[in-house]
């Protein structure tokens, strides 16, 4: 490397930068999300951007370990950038024993995972987290899925995405009682996972090396073609329930939701669908995930019941449910549908100053806007009368105070309404109450 090149150091891949426009769209959408999740009572927390590694080896599961950015601290201990922020929180409802249950947390943070860059997967990323701890009852299988549809809905997407809900133990007992061995009852919901990564053969052929006949494959891929509108596909899945309890528990506990999604009033945006499986190693019922309905798109959303978690941890029995939505492919959905926000930035006063002498009144005059909330810009290099115009048009200035040496020496300002060019003659006595 030489002369130019030496400074020419790109971002890395995966990685991305937002300018104040983009930066002030993503938050206006993060502060919708927080309306809705906070109007049911979730409260913000806060988490560390570095682990322990051992965190994520005890659940996460062999592939999210595998993606993560993990080395070792100038101390020998080996860290990682949390790839997701479900085993942080476990440990914080174990570590903290007195809070009231049942918890109710939410976060925005950056996730880091070293996957291969593409649409709608990066390496660095925001997620929301929600979650509830210490309840096992379906009331909170349904309002986190209510808070889900809610969020949906407070971005506009009520029409362009759909939950897709199934439960793990449902799978799994319908896999057994085509006597498929329970041994490999974990590695085939592993496939299913995969399937929308592959075509019906490649499916077919992954499920036969596991061990499964042509026939038993071919089950498993009709299975998992099962879904819709919870009305429709509750009496098939009916069908296929075993003489199980494990299973009728499942199936009974479906049912009960279909009821309560009902009473939360977001029965409509969700689907049963045999297919959802979750790549975590951690969820033991409930899974669930936000899809486009186009299915052009990565899925948005995921999350599910976990009630083992906390006790991997050594905690106490804590069942937890929650999900986590990613904002890259929020923000290709929402701009597909041309609800992203398109930010412009608005500056509610420029203060000009004529020349350099009465810069310090034009300093005192900002001053005193800025004590009052308005956000306010003055000149900053010397620039002339036309180019701070220029420059408080750039900024969408609403309003111009032109402080000059011949108002001043009636102890005046004009004060110019940007929008329809008006001026006025303002009295320095009552300047502050002007606005
Ligand atoms: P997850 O499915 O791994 O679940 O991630 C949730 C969401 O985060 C995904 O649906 C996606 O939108 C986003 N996401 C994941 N990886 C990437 C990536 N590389 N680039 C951009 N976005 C990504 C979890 O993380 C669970 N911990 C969620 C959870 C919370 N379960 C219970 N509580």
């Amino acid at each position: 490397m030489s002369g130019e090149d030496e400074y020419r150091i790109q971002n890395l891949k995966g990685f991305r930068e937002f300018l104040p426009e983009e930066s002030k769209a993503r938050n206006e959408v993060f502060e919708k999300i927080s309306e809705v999740v906070e109007s049911y009572g979730f409260r913000e927390i806060g988490t560390p951007s570095l682990e322990p590694m051992d965190l994520y080896l005890i659940k996460s599961g062999e592939e999210l370990v595998e993606q993560t950015y993990s080395f070792e601290d100038k101390g020998g201990r080996q860290v990682t950038l949390p790839p997701e922020e479900t085993p942080t929180r476990a440990r914080m409802v174990k570590e903290n024993k007195d809070l009231t249950k049942p918890i109710k947390w939410y976060s925005f943070s950056k996730f880091w995972r070293y996957e291969n860059p593409q649409k709608g997967r990066l390496r660095e990323f925001y997620q929301v987290n929600i979650d509830i701890f210490g309840e096992d009852s379906i009331n909170a299988d349904a309002e986190i899925l209510a808070v889900a549809a809610d969020i949906l809905d407070a971005l506009d997407l009520e029409e362009a995405a759909e939950l897709r809900i199934n439960d793990r133990n449902l799978m799994e007992g319908i896999i057994q009682a085509y006597g498929i061995e329970d041994s490999l009852v974990e590695e085939i919901l592993d496939v299913i996972d995969d399937k929308e990564k592959m075509d019906r053969e490649e499916f077919l052929v992954q499920l036969q090396e596991l061990g499964l006949s042509r026939e038993n494959a071919k089950v498993v891929d009709e299975l998992t073609e099962i879904r819709g509108r919870f009305e429709g596909v509750l009496p098939k899945v009916e069908n296929l329930i075993p003489d199980k309890e494990e299973s009728e528990k499942a199936f009974e506990r479906i049912k009960k939701l279909k009821g309560k999604l009902e009473q939360y009033g977001v029965l409509d945006r969700c689907k049963l669908d045999l297919s959802i499986i979750r790549g975590l190693d951690y969820y033991t019922g409930l899974v669930f995930e936000i899809f486009d309905k186009k299915g052009d798109l990565r899925a948005l959303c995921g999350g599910g019941r976990y009630n083992d978690l906390i006790q991997l941890f050594n905690g106490p029995e804590t069942p937890a449910v929650g999900f986590a939505i990613g904002d890259a492919v929020l923000e290709e959905l929402m701009k597909r549908e041309g609800v992203w926000p398109e930010e412009e930035f608005e500056t509610d006063v420029y203060v000009l100053n004529v020349s350099e002498d009465v810069r310090p009144k034009a300093v005192e005059l900002a001053n005193e806007l800025r004590a009052k909330g308005y956000v306010v810009e003055t000149d900053l290099s010397g620039r002339n009368f036309g180019n701070q115009m220029d420059y408080a048009n750039q900024i969408n200035a609403e309003n111009l105070v032109i402080v000059g040496e011949k108002d001043l020496g009636q102890d005046q300002v004009t004060v110019k309404d940007m929008d329809s060019g008006e001026e006025e003659k303002v009295n320095l006595d009552d300047f502050a109450d002007y606005f």
